[in-house]
């Protein structure tokens, strides 16, 4: 074991063949990636990290820049002897995905971006990040979590669903969660990058997240040179958890095709 993987970022590592990383979006950690791993496992090397600050990774400091967590990424799969991989992020995974695409191309085989943006935080994005941080440095992480979830689930989303997202999103830390917002806050414009990512890219997004739009995915699918675009019909912004069967159905042409 290389040191990288002792004092990196906790990690799954399970099945064998092409290789494929999982990240997960924000407030939660590896886990919203369960029934991916296990699925896709079968006949892949299934990669999933907790971020730095996030799950199993809460004993490390969480970084205030997604680049950072980018260059986690590319250290992993230096220390796990992986050339290139298939990345998918969802939303927070996703920046992070594209901060990966643009620090480290040479390290993609493929992109999934699930419910994610290429655009920065607009200045009221930018507010109501300063005021979630004050949220959960004065109150803790449950009464976010509250906040977010008619954002992060469509009003369809089954109540196991809704709880599983709360209990996720509840025992990650007040350090972890501000650091995140606020790197989510100062986040860069990847559009204009967009044309130079050269792989193929899967954009998938719910029909009803309001977080990260169809007509926003649609737009980015559009602007990547080998970009396609799969939207789920009646999902929010967590797609794989509210629509499972529909994200694998889509991950699996997209890797299979
Ligand atoms: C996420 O799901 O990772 C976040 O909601 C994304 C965001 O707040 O921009």
């Amino acid at each position: 074991m290389t040191d990288t993987l002792r004092t990196g970022p906790k990690f799954a590592d399970e099945g064998r063949g092409d290789p494929i990383v999982f990240l997960h979006a924000f407030p939660l950690d590896a886990t919203m990636w369960d029934a991916e791993r296990a699925e896709l496992s079968r006949d892949r090397r299934v990669i999933v990290p907790d971020l730095r600050g996030f799950g199993a990774s809460a004993t490390l400091s969480a970084p205030s820049v997604l680049d950072e967590h980018a260059d986690d990424i590319a250290r992993l799969l230096t220390g796990l002897g992986i050339e290139r991989a298939t990345v998918a992020g969802l939303s927070m995974g996703g920046y992070i995905a594209l901060a990966l695409a643009r620090r480290h191309p040479q390290r993609l085989a493929r992109l999934i971006l699930a419910d994610t943006k290429s655009a920065p935080d607009s200045p009221d994005g930018r507010r109501a990040r300063d005021e979630n941080i004050e949220l959960v440095r004065s109150q803790g992480v449950p009464p976010l979590v509250e906040r977010l979830l008619p954002k992060l689930l469509s009003a369809g989303a089954s109540p196991e669903v809704v709880a599983r997202v709360r209990a996720l999103g509840g025992r990650q830390t007040r350090e972890a969660i501000a650091s995140a917002l606020a790197a989510m806050r100062d986040r860069a414009d990847s559009t204009p990058m967009l044309a130079a990512i050269d792989v193929p890219t899967l954009v998938i997004v719910g029909e009803a997240d309001s977080i990260s739009p169809p007509a926003e995915a649609r737009a980015m699918a559009s602007a990547l040179p080998r970009g396609e675009l799969t939207i789920i019909a009646g999902a929010g912004h967590l797609t794989n958890l509210e629509s499972p069967s529909a994200f694998m159905t889509a991950i699996r042409k997209f890797l299979d095709g």
